[in-house]
Order: structure tokens, then sequence, then C-alpha cells
């Protein structure tokens, strides 16, 4: 179904200020709730009631750490009211399920099975009920876990030198969709270091996933390229042509986007099962003039051949490190050692690129750079040596086509706080400061949002003559609202004591915001119970859209 489109309006709801309580704080006039908390049951069987699980119980659990987030049509169902919510689960809420903490070199088979459970995704039924709150629809058909102890297949060009059986995905970190309904999960490592038996070749990858299960199993898409992906995020025509852009959240890494080669099917879906397995991959090179170019990372073009030169992460040291030897004989050599390939292309290394997001209109694609405190050489794309508290880059694609090879960039703003004594901390915004963007969206009406994960604990600059830390400096986690002309900021949720935000989503009407809140520590979100990562609903107490 074609998704409603909601009302046009823009931003009015109140600034919440910032602050370290162990609650969920919104602006006047919004209600939260918690939807679906790390332990409920996603499949039927048990729930977590204080007691620790078997491992056949946990798989069939919400898994723990939610992040990246999609929320699907159903057939039949008003989607404002209604629908699919696909989460991803990027580590275990160890708390909940056994004592102590998790060494993958002792683990014991049970706790192995248990860690690797509550990884990968949930897909969910939700339905908002007659009393206006949603809950997950206990035995839907579609409720399923996918977790880090099943097995998934593999597609495109380098599918023959992963294992047969790939076991498990693992640091399904953010996430994305495609223009035909199927889900995108993103592997943030390129090693299963929960269990350390299984050939790291198997991890790295972004997988597709149907959240309706009406195509083909969960797919490992080789041609997407094997790196410590964050999310991924489309631009498509009006060809049905499309790019998806993907950052790589290692320090530093590079920015990607790879192009099918064809167009995709509108009216048909079992037309686009393998559209993923075809393409070309590209990374982003950002010159110094504000100008970039894709450049393909192809077996034989830009460098990459037998015995390329792999200059290394040259922005972390001013002494460069020597250049390591690397062998791109085939398409697979590249797409499973992309970090390298991408090095000797000359894509630019940047500061850990985290979402990445496409406006409406096409014509503005945001990445968040989150921080690199260890960068040592600058450049104009990531100016900030020591970049504690990081950036948000914007880019317009030539044409605003998805097939464009060149690109027009700018800085969009320095994260920080004005009121640090150290110049490259204070950063440029203006409005509610924050520190280490990541999680990012442009919704349908073209308002930008943008959630943080500052460290916890880490050093944040000298504030009133003392050394102050994140929450010193920045409070709790939070999300913002961003108006993309000023560059005002406005803080519209501040997370309980030890979490992250992130995972935006929200039905067509846009009056029901779905967020999470990842690995609290506090007593959120059942007073007198371990805490527990979750999935939040924001809507307004006057049942008006979100933000308005
Ligand atoms: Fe899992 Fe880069 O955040
Ligand atoms: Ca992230
Ligand atoms: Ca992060
Ligand atoms: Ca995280």
């Amino acid at each position: 179904p074609t998704p409603t489109p909601a009302p046009s309006y823009s931003i009015a709801f109140a600034p919440v200020a910032a602050n370290q309580n162990d609650t969920v704080t919104v602006p006047t006039g919004y209600t939260v709730d918690v939807l679906l908390k790390a332990g409920d049951s996603v499949e039927a069987g048990t729930a977590y009631a204080g007691s620790f699980p078997t491992p056949a119980d946990a798989e069939k659990w919400a898994g723990g750490n939610h992040d990246g987030m999609e929320y699907f049509e159903l057939s039949g169902v008003n989607a404002n009211g209604g629908g699919l919510l696909a989460i991803n689960h990027e580590l275990a809420d160890y708390n909940i399920l056994f004592s102590g903490s998790y060494n993958a070199a002792t683990a014991t088979a049970d706790q192995k099975a248990l860690a690797l459970s509550a990884v990968g995704i949930s897909v969910v039924e939700v339905a908002k009920g007659t009393d206006g709150k949603w809950a997950v629809k206990a035995g839907s058909r579609f409720n399923k876990r996918y977790t880090g102890n099943g097995s998934y297949r593999a597609g495109g060009p380098a599918a023959g030198q992963l294992s047969g059986s790939i076991k498990g995905m693992l640091n399904n970190c953010s996430s994305g969709r495609t223009p035909w309904g199927t889900y995108l999960t993103c592997e943030e490592t390129t090693n299963n270091y929960l269990d350390p038996t299984q050939p790291a070749t198997n991890y790295g990858w972004v997988v597709e996933i149907d959240p309706y299960q009406e195509l083909a199993e969960p797919t490992k898409r080789t041609a997407m390229g094997r790196f410590s992906h964050e999310n991924v995020a489309y631009l498509n025509d009006s060809n049905n042509r499309v790019a998806f852009y993907m950052g790589d959240d290692s320090t530093p890494g590079c920015i990607y986007k790879f192009v099918p080669n064809r167009a995709y099917s509108a009216n048909n879906r079992a037309a686009n099962t393998d559209l993923l397995d075809y393409g070309t991959l590209y990374v982003a090179r950002f010159n110094a003039d504000g100008t970039g170019e894709w450049r393909a990372l192809v077996q034989g073009q830009n460098g990459l051949v037998a015995g390329a030169a792999d200059p290394g992460n040259v922005s972390q040291s001013t002494t460069p490190p020597p250049p390591v030897t690397v062998n791109f004989n085939t398409t697979a050599d590249v797409l499973i050692n992309t970090q390298a390939a991408a090095r000797v292309a000359g894509g630019t290394l940047m500061d850990r690129p985290e979402w990445i997001t496409v406006a409406p209109n096409k014509q503005a694609i945001f990445v968040t750079l989150t921080n690199n405190s260890g960068r040592r050489v600058t450049d104009n794309p990531n100016p900030r040596v020591t970049n504690l508290h990081g950036h948000i880059l914007k880019f317009r694609e030539a044409g605003d086509s998805p097939l464009a090879t060149t690109f027009t960039w700018e800085l969009f703003l320095l994260a920080g706080n004005p009121q640090l004594a150290e110049a490259n901390l204070k950063g440029n915004i203006n409005g509610d400061f924050f520190s280490s963007p990541d999680g990012l969206r442009i919704d349908p009406q073209g308002r930008l949002w943008v959630q943080t994960d500052h460290n916890l604990t880490g050093n944040a600059g000298t504030l009133n003559g003392a050394a102050v830390n994140m929450v010193q400096a920045f409070g709790n986690n939070s999300m913002y609202y961003i108006d993309q002309a000023s560059k005002q900021s406005k803080r519209f949720l501040v997370g309980p004591t030890g979490c992250e935000i992130t995972g935006i989503a929200y039905t067509p009407d846009l009056k029901t915001f779905f967020i999470n809140i990842q690995h609290p520590t506090g007593n959120w979100p059942v007073a007198g119970q371990q805490p527990r990562s979750s999935t939040i609903v924001v809507t307004r107490t006057d049942g008006q859209p979100v933000g308005n």
C-alpha cells in the first residue's frame, strides 16, 4: 500500500533541558510508553520475569541493545494503527541472561548460545489498541527472531568464499530498507568475537531479510562490501534505479554506496530477490574544495590489482605507517577486504561514519561522523584533531541521481559544547548542544532528527576550570530536531541513566514515533528490576503528529 502522506507541518515543540535523570524526558504534551523490552516474548514462549533463561527460551525472546529499526506496512491494515517493526539487537543485555560477564575464551556452551541468542533482529507485529496504547500482537505469524545461532545464506560475488552454512549474524547495529519492502540489517563487526571458532569472512555484511517471509531466506549480500557496517539509506530515481549509502564505523572509516546493475521492480517483489547481488560498490572521496567523487571498487580499476599498496590509517598519526601490500586478484578479494580496497582507491578516511539519511526531495544526504579522539591529521571534511564530539556532513549527488559519480559536500555542523574552554571542542551548534551524533533520520516531512551516543565517562574537555566527563558536559544521551536552514538545534528527548538513544521509525501519519533506548544502566524501565534495552513509543497526548 502507498503510505498516506502526513499533512504538511513544521516544528513547534518546547525543547527539554539536558538532564541526568533516570527516566525518559519528553516535551510537555507528549507521552512515553515502553513497547518491547529485552527479554519480552517475540515468538510464543516464556518472557523474562527475573530469572535467567535456558538458551531455547532466550532464542524466542527479544534480544538486547535495540538499535536500528524500520516500520513496515501490512496489507489490509491501516498503517497508522498497526504494522510490523523490525528491530536490530546489537549486543546482549547480559544482565538478564546469566551472572557475570561474557568471556569468549571461557564461556560455557550455554553462555555462548545465550549471548548469540540476544543479537540479530526481532520482527514483531504491533498495533494500537482502543485505548491508544501500542502493543505487540502476541501470536502473530509475523513475530520472528533471527539470531546469532541461526543459519544464513550468502549471495553475490564473494558468496563462494564464505562457509557453506553461515552461523548467525552479529552486532546488528543499524539498518535500512529496500524500495521493495525488505529489511537490511548491518553487521558492525568483521569477526564473530562471541564464537571465534567461526570463520571471519562470514561477518561484516549487510543482511537482507524479508519481514513478510515471502522472499529468500535471510541473505548476506556480499556485493555491498565487508566492513563495520552502520546503516543503509537509499536514493532512488523515477526509473527505479537506486543507490544504497553505507558508513563504515571504524576509526577511521570510509563512506560507500552500492548501485545495483538494474532497476528494481516496483510491483513484483520476487523480481528483486537477487538485485543486491549484482552491481558496483563505490567509495567516497571528499576533495578539499567541496567537490567529491565516487571511486569504483572494482578489481583492476583504481589500483585494485595484485601487489597494491594499502596506505593504512594515515589520519591517526603524523608519522604515516609503512604501506602494506595487498593482493586484489578477484572481485571477491575486493569485497572481503573492502576497507583496504577503499584506501587503495583513494577513499577519504572519515571520523567514524555512523548513520546516513536521504532527504525526501533527494537534494541532500546527511551523515553523522560520531567522533575520533585519535585523529591527528586533519582535512576539510574532518577538520578537528582530537575530535571528541564529532560532526555532521551534508552532500548532494550530481543531478540528485543515484547513478552520479560526483557530488558536492559541506560541513553541516561541528558538535560540541560552546562553554568548554578548548577551542576545538566548542563546536558551532546553534541552540541545544550535543556530542557524538549517531542515529540520524529525515522523516517524510523533511525534518532532521539526530540521536546521540556519547561515551559516559570519557573526557569531554574543561568546564569552569575543571575537567568534565561527557555526562557532565552534555547530560544523558538525547534526541534532537535540527532545522536544516537555520541549523537551530532543539532537544526533543533525554534518555535514562547510562543509555544511548538510537533507532527511529514512525507511522505514515507521524503521530507515532518508535525510538530505542539502548543499554540503560539505572533502574529503567521497570523500577526494582534489572535495566533493559527497550523500544519506546512517543505520541502526543492530543493525538496530533509528533513535533508539530
Ligand atoms: Fe553500533 Fe556504530 O554504532
Ligand atoms: Ca550507532
Ligand atoms: Ca556510536
Ligand atoms: Ca551501541
